[in-house]
């Protein structure tokens, strides 16, 4: 099953995606953990993506699509995948279809999560995650039961991304609807494309994800 998350910086998708991952027992493939993790090391893939990162800016197509195109080949991949941040424009999504065709695979679900977009500023700027095993909370959305205590490791420390501040976010929403936003008519004429409620609560969103991926609607 090879299911693609789209939707605007803060719509859900990592939050949705760690729980399909669950559900399905299929990767989440994150491009945009997997730049952080290259900066992280300080290589110069970490370098450029810091840069670009900071400005809100998209990373270039053909690195981008050799990242993933490396890591749909691993074994963990082999009964799909849940694609979380890419494709982010037109030229990512006709590689992927080019890259899933000369194996033999397609796509099954590209699920679009709608959001209001007065809503994304606050939903980031109060994301935060646990700094040993990645949980993701919120402020106000997502807490610990705990607080202070992390559901999953039970770690105290917990840590803020950097490009999670007002200004990066605008620029960021403003490369979605430049670059990425163009990419939902591309799926729309495939016939592949769903939308779900991005505005409901997060369980809710849940529910209508796994109903299209089983099936039900
Ligand atoms: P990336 O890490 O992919 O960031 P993003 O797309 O901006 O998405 P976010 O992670 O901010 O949001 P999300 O939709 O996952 O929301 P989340 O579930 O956390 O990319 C970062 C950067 O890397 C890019 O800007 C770019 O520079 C580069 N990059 C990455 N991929 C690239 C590519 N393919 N090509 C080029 N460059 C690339 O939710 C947000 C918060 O809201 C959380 O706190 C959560 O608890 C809360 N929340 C979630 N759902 C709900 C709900 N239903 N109700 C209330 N709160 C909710």
């Amino acid at each position: 099953m090879n299911i693609i998350l789209l939707g605007p910086p803060g719509a859900g998708k990592g939050t949705q995606a760690k729980r399909l991952e669950q559900a399905f027992a299929i990767p989440q493939l994150s491009t945009g953990d997997m730049l952080r993790a290259a900066v992280k090391s300080g290589s110069d893939l970490g370098q450029q993506a810091k840069r670009v990162m900071d400005a809100g800016e998209l990373m270039p197509d053909d690195l981008m699509v050799q990242m993933i195109e490396d890591r749909i080949q691993q074994p963990d991949c082999a009964n799909g995948f849940i694609l979380d941040g890419f494709p982010r424009t037109t030229e990512q999504a006709r590689a992927l279809d080019e890259m899933l065709a000369r194996r033999g695979t397609k796509l099954d679900h590209v699920i679009e999560l709608a959001v209001d977009e007065e809503a994304l500023v606050e939903r980031i700027t109060g994301r935060y995650s646990c700094a040993n095993c990645g949980a993701g909370y919120h402020d106000k959305y997502q807490t610990p039961k705990t607080e202070g205590v992390c559901d999953a490791c039970g770690s105290t420390e917990f840590k803020r991304r950097e490009d999670d501040n007002e200004d990066t976010v605008r620029a960021r929403l403003k490369a979605y609807h430049d670059q990425t936003a163009p990419i939902l008519p591309y799926y729309r004429d495939q016939g592949i494309l769903q939308k779900v409620d991005g505005m409901a609560d997060i369980d809710e969103v849940t529910r209508q994800i796994q109903a299209i991926v089983e099936g039900k609607r």
